[in-house]
């Protein structure tokens, strides 16, 4: 059997991934299913990716980041320990997740469209029009954040706190160990306001999702501190990719005038052409597992403990799964789905709210706004996420 340091290299740093980096990961994944990077063992190949996420030999790869980041103790890692994220299969995470799976489940989030298509309008009315707008500032960030404030009932003002807060967390990505000071604070900030909006919410109990899952502690599913970590997780690890994945829907689809068009006049299009963004442009290109025993991986020995990327950017470029990769089509078929939002045990708990939030600001916008200019916009790639640094538009009427 080969061994670690047989796997082929793969360079992040490399300035055909900077430049190219889902065309350099399709040419990749035409001749290796794994290799190695700086951070771990890559995984390339979709099937093997998928089987990657579902496997019970692969557990949660966050310890190990904590580790990496060099976090220190207190409240920050505090929590983090005993959030979801560190949490490895079974019974424990299985009963951490089930109250709220069910809450935001498909059925449970389309309860959440009304309030999305109010946030939706409202921002967009605020909006100035016909001139260069920074669309991150004034709607990628807001939408998420206020829709995080209807799902706590906090005021509408909180917005801003909660986006700022949750792009300095999401830093943890970075592996950065300069950034481990301002996410401490990040996180400290947030705890601090999550216990305060539950303060609030116990006093009077309403039809959000706070309210339920305050039920859901009183009836015993979930002790106060687990309740706290959820309320705190929401706002982690939604704002910040839920902003980046809307600007990416709105560049990837405005730079196609033919299908923007197409979709003002036909809604009902909306969800498959963001399934195809999600395809061609994912915000998640890639997760992180952690071998929980010595695994073979393609007749590679890989020891237990091991660092373990699903490369989701590889696997959704892969011609093999996915004919003409380079083709953005909104006509692709459902199977393979994406895998922007993971899978199984580990799968994305927003997956179904994020995505009625991205529909409704496309369909608006489109409609709304036929002849949108997209005038400025830069990506930036690490090996972990897409990142939208610029997005300037008129939002002509
Ligand atoms: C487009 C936006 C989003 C993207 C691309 C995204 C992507 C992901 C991915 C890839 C994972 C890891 C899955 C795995 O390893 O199998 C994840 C986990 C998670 N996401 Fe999202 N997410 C998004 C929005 C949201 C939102 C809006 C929420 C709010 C509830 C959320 C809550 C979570 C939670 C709580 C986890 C951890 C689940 C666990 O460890 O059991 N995400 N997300």
């Amino acid at each position: 059997m080969l061994s670690m340091s047989d796997l082929p290299r793969i360079d992040f740093h490399s300035n055909e991934y900077i430049t190219k980096p889902l065309e350099t990961l399709a040419k990749l994944s035409k001749i290796i299913k794994v290799g190695k990077s700086e951070r771990g063992v890559e995984i390339l190949d979709y099937n093997l990716c998928r089987d990657a996420i579902l496997d019970r030999k692969f557990g949660t790869g966050h310890p190990k980041l904590m580790k990496v980041l060099g976090l220190e103790e207190g409240p920050a890692l505090n929590y983090k320990r005993n959030s979801i994220s560190f949490h490895d299969r079974g019974e424990k995470r299985r009963r951490l997740r089930m109250p709220i799976t069910k809450l935001m489940d498909p059925k449970g989030s389309e309860r959440f469209r009304n309030d999305i298509r109010h946030v939706v309008k409202k921002t967009f009315h605020e909006i100035p029009k016909n001139r260069e707008v920074d669309l991150i500032k004034f709607l990628c960030d807001k939408i998420p954040s206020r829709v995080y404030c209807y799902w706590i009932n906090a005021p509408q003002e909180d917005a801003d706190f909660v986006s700022r807060t949750s792009h300095i967390v999401q830093q943890v990505h970075t592996r950065d160990p300069t950034t481990a000071k301002e996410v401490s604070i990040g996180f400290e900030n947030l705890l601090k306001y999550v216990d305060e909006r539950i303060k609030i919410s116990r006093k009077a109990l309403g039809d959000d999702l706070l309210s339920d899952l305050i039920r859901i502690t009183d009836n015993g599913d979930l002790s106060d501190d687990e309740l706290r970590n959820w309320v705190v997780k929401m706002a982690e690890a939604n704002t910040d990719n839920s902003s980046h994945q809307i600007a990416i829907a709105i560049i990837e689809l405005a730079s196609r005038p033919k299908i923007w068009k197409l979709l003002g006049e036909n809604p009902d299009l909306v969800p498959s052409a963001l399934r195809e963004v999600m395809r061609y442009h994912p915000r998640s290109l890639s997760t992180s597992r952690e071998t929980l025993v010595d695994v073979e991986l393609e007749g590679f020995f890989i020891p237990k403990g091991e660092a373990i990327f699903p490369n989701i950017g590889a696997a959704h470029w892969n011609p093999n799964y996915f004919p003409s990769p380079e083709i953005f089509d909104i006509n692709r078929p459902e199977k393979p789905s994406h895998l922007n939002f993971g899978g199984g045990i580990f799968s994305c708990i927003g997956r179904f709210a994020v995505t009625i939030e991205i529909e409704e600001v496309i369909a608006y916008m489109t409609k709304a706004f036929p002849n949108f200019e997209l005038i400025k916009s830069c990506f930036n790639h690490s090996p972990m996420f897409t990142s939208v640094e610029e997005l300037v538009g008129s939002l002509v009427d």
